[in-house]
């Protein structure tokens, strides 16, 4: 069986969906992290992120896998080294491209394939996925989501005012739901939940009972 799980950035999708697959014993596809890895061995590559000839070849070389809780590009751990404002600064140029975007969809369904998976980004219910089982749209407020990014970011000991990351991820929001190939939309058979007010135990339940109920 498959879970997708779509939403615009900061909606707490890692964590919800790293608890549901938990709760259902299912393994765990973070697709950002994999757009992350590209953009990050890019970075290292000293590419030209407007040549989009060799940003392709410089994804279709990165060996992405998952294991022990960890992200690994080319052997090489890089769990925290693909979080930086840098590389998230880049993303675009990646997310950007359908080349790319296609080939990590090949990626994507090669790694779920006979499993049974629950994947997060913002394409897997409708491009990556569409045969999927369950389908969520998780969303929040962009206040809400502004402030869990702010109480994360102070956990490690960064302080921002609120009304920049307001505008970052309004920016970030319009960049996705803009995009060629792979924009951030709910699939029509999705549902939709709307998580202001509710504790990450709560959706996680509410998503488990809809995948029991498929
Ligand atoms: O979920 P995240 O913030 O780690 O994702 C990083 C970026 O990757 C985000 O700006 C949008 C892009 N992305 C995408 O285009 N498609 C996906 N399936 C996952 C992420």
């Amino acid at each position: 069986m498959i879970v997708t799980i779509d939403g615009p950035a900061g909606a707490g999708k890692s964590t919800i969906a790293k608890g549901v697959a938990n709760r259902l014993g299912f393994a765990f596809l973070d697709t950002g992290a994999m757009y992350r890895c590209v953009t990050l061995a890019a970075l290292e590559a000293g590419a030209d992120f407007q040549d989009a000839t060799s940003l392709h070849a410089i994804a279709t070389d990165c060996q992405i896998e998952f294991s022990f809780d960890k992200v690994w590009l080319n052997q090489q751990d890089v769990t925290q080294a693909i979080r930086t404002p840098q590389v998230t600064k880049h993303i675009r140029f990646v997310a950007d491209h359908p080349g790319i975007r296609s080939w990590l969809n090949q990626q994507q369904r090669r790694i779920a394939a006979d499993r049974d998976i629950v994947t997060e980004g913002r394409d897997q219910g409708t491009e990556v996925f569409p045969e999927a089982e369950c389908k969520v749209f998780l969303t929040a407020s962009i206040e809400e989501r502004a402030r869990r990014r702010q109480r994360q970011l102070a956990q490690s000991g960064t302080e921002i005012p609120l009304q920049q990351l307001i505008a970052e991820q309004n920016e970030r929001d319009r960049g996705d739901q803009q995009r060629q190939m792979g924009r951030l939309q709910p699939a029509p058979d999705a549902q939709l939940l709307f998580t202001d007010g509710m504790t990450p135990e709560q959706v996680i339940q509410q998503i488990c009972h809809w995948a029991a109920d498929r």
